[in-house]
């Protein structure tokens, strides 16, 4: 069977590409890949992507380098990456592609250029949960505008915040994933037959790779509609978007759903027997440990001489074994609040960088070809592989399902 071709933006260490080349159908091939730390010298996430991985194309350079050109023969089917979250407010401008111009820097706006130059059948996403209620002071409309664009580029979209925890994972990651597909393709319109809520419930890609409960949280259910017209949508919209969410042709239905839980990986099972003493955390820096983690009340001074009071609640001294990890940050290999301290046999540490990978579904030492700094660091901004393979199998099933013969130039 045709293996359906994979670009990988913004792609790390390749959580991704692990994830879909785990499928039961192993139908995924990535042929073009793009990693790029700006400001490094050494490019240890690209190194160790290109390490890791044989076949296909790696390109170690700002997306934004990357010529329209060298896009377009990606021949790309699916376009995934993890990427920040940023402000995404446009402005009309008269020589912009789109007849509309975002702020610089923002790299959505390369996942839309990427997608105009391949028109995919299939873009899988991933962000910070923050994206759906951004910025605070007109909330929702970052993520208003990446529906709207990916509306007039053709796409119909398909979102769920999911928490790696509840769905048997060892991390309690909450991030957001986005699906989507071209609304002329067969399954874009048999999709667009269905309810909304039978969709979010029980048919779209994500319903069907992570199970919810047939009913919303606190009557949780909205429905709005979203326009074309990007400024307008970037000046104006404001909407309370729920965890999850389909949009079809500009018509949006968002429900605040429930997961069917399976049981968590507690730290425990991702723990190594043997580790080095340098992770064992006492004196000094257990004290530092233990003042972070603690309950703060206490008086500061501003730059401007101004006193108030910082307060902030304690955390667990350690954290249980029996509960999974919390959300890893970049910052797991300092000192840190969010750093996570473990108790074994009366004595504290800090976790190994395999743990580290084990947190993220990675293999053991798939980033040993880096400083351990980097190591943590890397892990920080990666993903939980194994929410990658349960999505790569519903959309290798979903492509079989739904046969096409459309070629990519009659999109629109
Ligand atoms: C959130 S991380 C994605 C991690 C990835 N999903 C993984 O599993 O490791 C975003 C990545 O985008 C890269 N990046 C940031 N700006 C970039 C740019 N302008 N061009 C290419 N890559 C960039 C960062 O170096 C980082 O590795």
């Amino acid at each position: 069977m045709e293996k359906l071709k994979v670009v990988e933006l913004f792609a790390g260490v390749g959580g991704f590409r692990l994830g879909l080349e785990n499928t039961e159908l192993n139908r995924f091939e990535v042929t073009w890949a793009n990693q790029w730390e700006p400001g490094k010298k050494v490019q240890h996430a690209f190194d160790c992507y290109a390490s890791r991985f044989e076949t296909g194309k790696h390109v170690n350079e700002d997306i934004a380098e990357v010529t329209d050109r060298e896009m377009s023969e990606t021949n790309a089917d699916l376009i995934v990456g993890g990427f920040p979250c940023q402000d995404y407010s446009v402005a009309r401008s008269l020589n912009g592609e789109l007849g509309i111009s975002g702020k610089k820097g923002v790299l959505f706006w390369e996942i839309t250029r990427f997608i105009q130059n391949t028109i995919p059948k299939y873009v899988l996403l991933e962000n910070v949960d923050r994206l759906l209620k951004s910025p605070s002071k007109q909330r929702g409309r970052d993520f208003a505008v990446m529906l709207s664009t990916l509306h007039e580029l053709g796409y119909d979209v398909e979102w769920r915040v999911i928490n790696a925890a509840e769905y048997g994972n060892a991390q309690r990651r909450r991030r957001i994933f986005i699906f989507a597909y071209r609304r002329n393709m067969t399954y874009g319109k048999e999709m667009a037959k269905l309810n909304g809520e039978d969709f979010l419930y029980n048919k779209g890609m994500f319903a069907r790779a992570f199970p919810v409960k047939e009913e919303p949280y606190k009557n949780r259910v909205a429905e709005t509609e979203i326009s074309g017209d990007i400024v307008d949508v970037s000046d104006n919209f404001s909407f309370e978007f729920h965890n999850t969410g389909i949009m079809r042709n500009g018509e949006i239905t968002t429900i605040h759903t429930i997961p069917v839980e399976e049981p968590a990986t507690p730290l425990r099972e991702i723990i190594e027997e043997n580790y080095d003493g340098k992770y064992v955390v006492d004196g000094e820096k257990l004290e530092k440990f233990k003042y972070l983690r603690g309950q703060k009340k206490e008086e500061r001074t501003a730059k401007n001489g101004h006193k108030y009071f910082y307060t902030e609640g304690g955390m667990s001294e350690s954290d249980s074994l029996d509960l999974p990890g919390r959300t890893m940050l970049t910052s797991e290999g300092s000192i840190n609040r969010s750093t996570h301290l473990i108790k074994m046999d009366g004595k504290y540490r800090t976790l190994t960088p395999i743990e580290a990978e084990r947190l993220n579904g990675f293999p053991d030492g798939w980033t040993d070809t880096m400083p351990e700094r980097t190591r943590y660091f890397c892990m920080g901004n990666a993903l939980v592989v194994p929410l990658i393979t349960r999505m790569g199998n519903e959309i290798e099933k979903i492509d079989i399902e739904y046969p096409e013969n459309i070629t990519q130039l009659e999109l629109l």
